[in-house]
């Protein structure tokens, strides 16, 4: 771990609902004000409940969004993609992984064009380099040559996320912002992915934005913690610090909805020991 590689600094996101003849729309403030860092190789968590703005916040990080007001760096250069596009480059530094691997995969292609779509969109490479780059990312995820050309239904859903994950690394970004990436799977399949991200990220030394509701997931992986309520990080610190020394009083009621886990009966549970 050494600099930051993406610094956040009051990011703020309103969204305006559509109002009618008779009344104006309204305003919800998304988020109110977000600032942190993200060092390299480092698994940073975002949790807090349903609304609070975590998706928001992903997608402003991925620049499938952009921030009504604040600054946002990744390797120090300033991205605000409501001022300008951002170039390929820019594009390759960060991937999402969403929840959901049945919604996020295009039932019509083939794994293999699935892979290769960020290649054909954001690089020049030709066909038998994609080809190669996918079949190293097969490899990578845990899946085999033969699934290059098989239908997403094809697989089962752990699968399916390993087919996101590749996808996602495809580019060779440096952070990956996973959200919610294991929660619509069964805890042994949850164990298998959650290694797997592991296994990646000391790889190429990646750095995760790992946005969750599951504290005993968010305790077994990450290196920092950042609480969000209601549009803003109420809360950061060391995983240990926010375990055993929570100081806001919305951590404090997060982990009292927790069952006490440590590490080790965590990793029990998900058959990881
Ligand atoms: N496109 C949109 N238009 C209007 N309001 C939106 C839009 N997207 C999100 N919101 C609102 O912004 C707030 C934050 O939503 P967001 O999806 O970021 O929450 P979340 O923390 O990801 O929730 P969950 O845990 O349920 O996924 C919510 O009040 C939501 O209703
Ligand atoms: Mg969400």
């Amino acid at each position: 771990m050494s600099d930051a590689i993406l610094r956040a600094k009051d990011i703020t996101r309103d969204y305006v609902t559509k109002g009618s003849m008779f009344k104006a729309g309204d305003v919800v403030h998304a988020l109110k004000g977000i600032s942190f860092d993200v060092k390299e190789g480092e698994t940073l968590a975002l949790v807090g409940e349903s609304g609070c703005g975590k998706s928001t916040l992903a997608r402003i990080l991925t620049m499938i969004d952009a921030q009504t007001s604040g600054e946002l760096e990744i390797e120090g250069k300033n991205i605000n993609i409501a001022d300008q596009k951002p170039t390929p480059e820019m594009r390759q530094r960060m991937q999402i992984v969403f929840q959901n691997p049945y919604g996020s995969l295009n039932p019509r292609q083939k794994v293999g064009d699935v892979l290769e779509e960020p290649l054909v969109i954001n690089t020049n490479m030709g066909a038998e380099e994609r080809r190669e780059r996918a079949m190293e990312m097969l490899q990578k995820v845990g899946l085999e040559p033969v699934h290059y050309g098989r239908y997403p239904h094809m697989f089962s859903g752990g699968q399916r996320q390993r087919i996101a994950i590749a996808r996602a690394l495809m580019l060779r970004p440096k952070i990956l912002v996973l959200d919610e990436p294991v929660s619509a799977l069964d805890l042994s399949v949850q164990a298998q992915i959650l290694n797997l991200l592991a296994d990646l990220q000391d790889e190429f030394n990646l750095s995760y934005i790992f946005i969750s509701h599951d504290l005993s997931v968010v305790k077994y992986i990450a290196d920092r913690v950042m609480v969000m309520y209601f549009g803003e990080i109420v809360e950061q610190n060391t995983r240990d610090e926010i375990f055993n020394n929570p100081q806001h009083s919305y951590t404090k009621t997060l982990l009292a909805a927790t069952p006490r886990a440590t590490v080790d009966s965590i990793k029990k549970r998900l058959g990881v020991a």
